[in-house]
């Protein structure tokens, strides 16, 4: 089954069209390359309330299953992507930063200083990733496959756990 995602893109110079967003479609290509429907774009300025207000339309209004968030995580006072996501998630995932901390610091120690969050509004799972396309790309590429099986679950769509591990696990 095929799931919609949106990629939003958090840069102050980005919306005003003073920066080329390179990181919005590079992480538009590994969502298309993973078999998801990206229906929704958007680049908006690092501000807390049109942030928030942004991830609720997706969520409440479209109803995306996957919101995918770059830029905004650093430690810059206007980095305030993750506070935003906290502020409308109903439930954190914080698996999921995790990993793309853990799997980026075999790259650059440089992945300790991203404050990424994930969670859960609803049937839609918003996910923040860094700003750079490098860094979006790497954190992207460490958790897009169970991210899949994650909104399977979220949707209602999933089987069983216990069937998908039949034969590949050994945790009967
Ligand atoms: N993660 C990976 N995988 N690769 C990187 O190059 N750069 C880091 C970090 N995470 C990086 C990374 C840097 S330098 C910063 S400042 C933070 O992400 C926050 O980035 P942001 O403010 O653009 O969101």
């Amino acid at each position: 089954m095929k799931y919609t995602a949106a990629v939003i893109t958090m840069s102050d110079k980005g919306s005003q069209g003073l920066r080329e967003d390179t990181s919005g479609p590079a992480v538009q290509e590994i969502l298309k390359e993973n078999g998801w429907d990206v229906v929704y774009t958007n680049i908006i300025p690092d501000d807390f309330e049109t942030i928030k207000a942004e991830l609720v339309k997706c969520a409440d209004e479209l109803d995306i299953c996957l919101v995918m968030t770059t830029g905004g995580t650093g430690f810059s006072r206007r980095d305030v992507t993750p506070e935003a996501t906290h502020a409308v998630s109903e439930r954190e995932v914080r698996g999921i930063p995790e990993a793309m901390r853990a799997e980026s610091m075999k790259i650059t120690p440089m992945g300790m200083l991203s404050r990424a969050e994930a969670g859960i509004r609803g049937g839609t799972l918003i996910v923040n990733l860094p700003g750079s396309k490098k860094a979006a790309t790497e954190c992207l590429n460490a958790v897009i496959k169970p991210i899949h099986h994650g909104v399977e679950v979220l949707r209602g769509t999933a089987h069983d756990c216990a069937e998908m591990h039949k034969g590949g696990h050994n945790n009967d």
